[in-house]
């Protein structure tokens, strides 16, 4: 029986349809096609990236960070269908929560991080956009833009992201990104130290750009 699917949103790279998967509430992610690539190419880069942001998604779940439940991976139709998480962006809510449950919040986001960076899991695009709290946990999604990588220089641009994005979005509270950064120390000890002396070094090359 075919399912009726609902597009919820659409990206410059992707779809993301509400669907179901057994009687599970699911989300297909579908690469659209770029219309001024050779076909060819295009078919063979959009199931690249599917394969490649699943393979990511299973690597991050695997060091202790949660995500979608993947239930499968299409490359023909560069699909991945994935649990729904019912849940709000954190986005949408770090700004409207007490000043103790946003430290709370961002000290987990922080520590999440941290596993991944552990694992040499670069996520590539790390913004409150791409976090989802359902389950009283924080969700990770949209991992198309990451790889495995294990120089300082990939994580401490990693977290840059964040700082960009907090600076953007959640600026009226600018201690969040301390709080991320205590929460990231508080699991990788030492290891941090090098990679957050890197984050400074980013925003320094910036500025004289
Ligand atoms: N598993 C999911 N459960 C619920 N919502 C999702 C899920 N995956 C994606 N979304 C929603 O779709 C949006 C876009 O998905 P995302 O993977 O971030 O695509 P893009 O690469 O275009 O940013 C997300 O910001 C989120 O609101
Ligand atoms: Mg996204």
């Amino acid at each position: 029986m075919a399912v009726k699917k609902k597009i919820i949103y659409r990206g410059a790279e992707a779809e993301i349809l509400l669907s179901k998967y057994m009687n599970y509430k699911a989300v297909e992610k579908r690469r659209i096609e770029k219309g001024y690539r050779i076909k060819e190419l295009d078919h063979k880069l959009r199931s690249l990236r599917t394969k490649e942001e699943a393979k990511l998604m299973i690597e991050a779940r695997k060091s202790g960070v949660a995500v979608p439940i993947i239930y499968d991976v299409d490359l023909e139709n560069y699909t991945i269908t994935m649990e729904y998480l019912e849940g709000k962006r954190l986005k949408d809510i770090l700004n409207n929560v007490s000043e103790k449950e946003r430290k709370k919040l961002c000290k987990m986001i922080g520590e999440n991080i941290a596993r991944l960076h552990s694992n040499n899991i670069i996520h590539g695009d790390i913004t409150t956009s791409n976090m989802i709290l359902f389950d009283d946990k924080i969700h990770f999604i949209d991992f198309g833009l990451g790889e495995i990588n294990s120089e300082i220089e990939a994580k401490g641009t990693d977290l840059h992201v964040l700082m960009e994005a907090f600076e953007a979005t959640h600026f009226k509270y600018p201690n969040c990104f301390d709080y991320v950064l205590q929460g990231y120390k508080s699991i990788l000890k030492e290891e941090a130290e090098p990679i957050i002396r890197k984050i400074e070094e980013i925003v320094k090359r910036g500025r004289y750009r």
